[in-house]
């Protein structure tokens, strides 16, 4: 059995944890090595996908160049924001996931059969378990001290069309990651409370 994490960790992760957005001040002018995003791609892996499939790819743009590629494809609120951050994360899923299955899960060698020729299951699976990931990444990032900024305002297709083409790779979200800027954070908006929205039955 786990050890619960200490209140700070919960505070850093969680409490104290906010979405970098809005502006170009949104982000401190501090860089994120390559360093910096192996160690959160470590820890983010490690969270769970069905099958332990591990659809998600990531594209992490990071020079002058591929940002100025990503820009085109952007909405234009979520510009200032993503060309100024550190780093941009292209959460991305391999939507031919299931080949590795023999090798990322030996407890069914029949796997691979529950995708092949199944498109409904593979966008489905390819969806969900990549958004988990590209979660984890963003709870991994803030565990190690980033700031993150996820969007979805951003055209798909142009983005796929942009850094995944001739590939079975499709785009799903995109995460800002650096040094948030604490003076451009504004009041948390409310979340539900456990009652609301939780049910135990
Ligand atoms: C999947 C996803 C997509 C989002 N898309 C955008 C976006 O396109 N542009 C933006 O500025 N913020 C975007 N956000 C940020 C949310 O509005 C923000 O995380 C939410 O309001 C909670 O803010 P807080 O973390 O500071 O409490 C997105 C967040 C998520 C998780």
């Amino acid at each position: 059995m786990s050890q619960a994490v200490p209140e700070s960790a919960l505070d850093t992760i969680f409490r104290n944890a906010r979405t970098y957005r809005r502006s170009a001040d949104a982000w401190l002018d501090k860089p994120v090595d390559d360093a910096q995003l192996r160690a959160v791609f470590d820890l983010a892996k490690l969270g769970p996908t069905s099958a332990n499939c591990s659809p998600g790819r990531f594209v992490i743009v990071r020079s002058p160049e591929a940002k100025e590629k990503l820009k085109s494809a952007l909405s234009h609120d979520n510009i200032p924001q993503t060309m100024a951050a550190p780093a941009t994360v292209i959460v991305a899923a391999d939507h031919t996931f299931y080949e590795e299955l023999p090798r990322l899960y030996k407890e069914d060698d029949s796997a691979i059969t529950w995708f092949k020729g199944k498109p409904e299951a593979i966008v489905g699976t390819a969806f969900r378990n990549s958004s988990l990931q590209g979660a984890y990444f963003i709870i991994a990032a803030r565990a190690l001290g980033l700031d993150c900024g996820p969007m979805s305002g951003f055209n798909n297709a142009k983005v796929d069309e942009l850094f995944f083409a001739g590939t079975s790779i499709k785009s799903n979200f995109l995460i800002n990651v650096g040094y948030g800027n604490p003076a451009v954070i504004r009041p948390r908006e409310e979340r539900y409370a456990f009652d609301e929205v939780c049910h135990i039955v």
